[in-house]
């Protein structure tokens, strides 16, 4: 079945690339950014894992702890960290999970067998501190993610996860934000001090609140 926004996601018990995790209890009071790979030993997953790494001080930042799955085993998983380090020119410093049994695709619904009848897509998930999901996102084999987008969309969920606000088309960190319908516009200067526009009376933009 799949996986919802605002489901609990699923917990589970794996052997990945730093020991046994349990995945709720790893994930303890951070945030949580789960995503899969097609396969092991392969390009696109090779530049992706590299761009995670690279990116560890920015997941940091935003308390998000990351965790990479696919359906190849804890060796294979080592000997091509190697190579990941080696190309793409960092250390993987976030555990993979060897799903061999396909455990942890087949509950996150990341096997499409229209599109492959055993590779997993590639799939993300960003779970809250509630372990609730909170974006998920579906990628074919053939087409790399953007990790930016990735980091981008979580500073939106962590902005929004603490005031009335919602972010507009392209939004990135800074720009003015959108307030949230529940707010009248006649309500806006007391929660919102830093100024408002009325672009329409369901259109209303702020600064960043956070700023
Ligand atoms: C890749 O990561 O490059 C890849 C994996 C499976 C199918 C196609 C591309």
């Amino acid at each position: 079945m799949a996986i919802r926004l605002g489901d609990i996601a699923p917990d589970f018990s794996a052997q990945t690339t730093e020991g046994p995790i349990n995945f709720h209890e790893w994930l303890g009071d951070s945030w949580g950014l789960l995503f899969s790979h097609p396969a092991d030993y392969t390009p696109v997953c090779t530049t992706e894992l590299g761009r995670t790494a690279q990116l560890k001080s920015e997941f940091e930042k935003r308390n998000v702890k990351v965790l990479a799955v696919s359906v190849d085993g804890l060796e294979s998983h080592k000997g091509w960290m190697q190579d990941i380090n080696e190309t793409q020119n960092t250390t993987v410093n976030f555990p993979i999970i060897a799903d061999e049994d396909r455990k942890v695709a087949t509950l996150y619904d990341m096997i499409h067998p229209n599109a492959n009848d055993t590779l997993t897509v590639r799939s993300v998930f960003v779970i809250g501190p509630d372990k609730k999901v909170k974006l998920t996102l579906t990628y074919p084999a053939s087409t790399g993610r953007n990790f930016q987008e990735i980091l981008r969309v979580i500073d939106s969920l962590q902005l929004t996860a603490n005031y009335s606000i919602a972010t507009p088309a392209d939004w990135k960190e800074g720009d003015d934000v959108v307030v949230s319908p529940a707010i009248a516009t006649e309500d806006i200067p007391a929660k919102f001090p830093k100024g408002h526009k009325v672009i329409k009376p369901y259109l209303r933009t702020t600064p960043q609140p956070n700023k």
